[in-house]
């Protein structure tokens, strides 16, 4: 599981030595960001492809500005760093990457906006939930709201939020959760976006709906408008919906395109991934390995970039 070496500090450190000081304010305060994407190994083509880095880096970038903290490097520097470093550990399969950007020094007070390093460490990574389709509750934690936090970035410190409901869910029985907005209708799960399907109309709660704004989401979104024909609905979904839909499914860098088999203990559709959340996998899978919409720029190849004409970078 553990990378050889990890960027921190601006350097490719061993492991042992990416380390902070207890007293660091990020700690204190949470005063940091963060960033989790995949990269997919191909091996008929003895390729690893990052996927969407660009659009990752920019989420940084909004959640280093919206929580006030100075910006340290730019989108491309970034990739690339990302790139420098996949190949100093010379990875040749599915990862996570987890990027953090924090204030880095020690006691600082919680208004503290530098200096501002970034790390980020490449984590062996399969399916997430192993494809097995969820059986989640509806939380009785409602998401942050934007009176309070800004959940439409990815603060540490909103996690909290997310932690709580899958704390609650798992002493409950549940393997996932979705959280309700403060008015009460459908906002995300602790770490992927929802969708649901009836009568082969697709809907997803709005980016207004306290969500995080997921790059798997968009992707999603994109797929099945080019490939299945349907433009999702983005709107607000009341609760009962989800206990009436054909199909409900969530998504996310971690979670991939993952079906929901029960909410609250009721059934969705057959229990299992259903038609059009098999189909929304498989495209995903093919465009995270680039044998799909090649074109838009969503993958990065690490180890032959110049024999690719992908790698341009989309914008969610
Ligand atoms: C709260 C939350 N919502 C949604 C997502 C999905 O976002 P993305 O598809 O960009 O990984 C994540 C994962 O990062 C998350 O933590």
């Amino acid at each position: 599981m553990k990378p050889r070496h990890v960027l921190f500090r601006g350097r490719l450190v061993p492991y042992e030595d990416a380390r902070l000081h207890v007293l660091t304010t990020t700690l204190k305060y949470g005063v940091g960001v963060f960033e989790g994407l995949r990269a997919y190994w191909k091996e008929d083509e003895r390729e690893l492809y990052i996927f969407r880095p660009h659009d990752h880096f920019r989420r940084l970038h909004d959640s280093l500005r919206v929580t006030g903290m100075d910006v340290p490097d730019g989108i491309d520097d970034l990739t690339e760093r990302l790139t420098e470093l996949i190949k100093a550990n010379d990875l040749r399969q599915n990862l996570h990457i987890r990027v953090q950007a924090f204030v880095d020094n020690d006691d600082g007070t919680p208004d503290a906006t530098g200096p501002v390093v970034v790390s980020m460490a490449t984590i062996p990574m399969e399916n997430y939930f192993g494809r097995a389709a969820l059986d989640v509750c509806v939380s009785s934690w409602a998401r942050i709201s934007e009176r309070s936090m800004p959940p439409r970035v990815k603060a540490i410190a909103n996690y909290q939020n997310s932690r709580l409901a899958m704390l609650e869910a798992r002493a409950d029985g549940y393997t996932g959760a979705i959280l309700l907005t403060h008015e009460g209708s459908v906002s995300e799960g602790p770490g992927y976006n929802v969708f649901v399907v009836r009568d082969g109309r697709i809907a997803t709660p709005r980016v207004t709906d306290a969500i995080l704004q997921g790059v798997t989401r968009d992707t999603v979104l994109q797929l099945a408008s080019r490939h299945l024909g349907v433009e999702v609905e983005e709107r607000r979904i009341d609760r009962t919906e989800l206990y009436l839909a054909d199909e409900v499914f969530v998504c996310g860098s971690a979670a991939e395109v993952t079906a929901v088999a029960s909410i609250d203990r009721r059934p969705v559709g057959g229990g299992g991934a259903g038609e059009t959340t098999t189909a929304l996998q498989w495209l995903y899978d093919a465009a995270t390995r680039g044998t799909l919409d090649r074109e838009q720029g969503w993958v990065e190849p690490v180890y032959h970039p110049e024999t690719s004409d992908a790698g341009s970078g989309s914008r969610v």
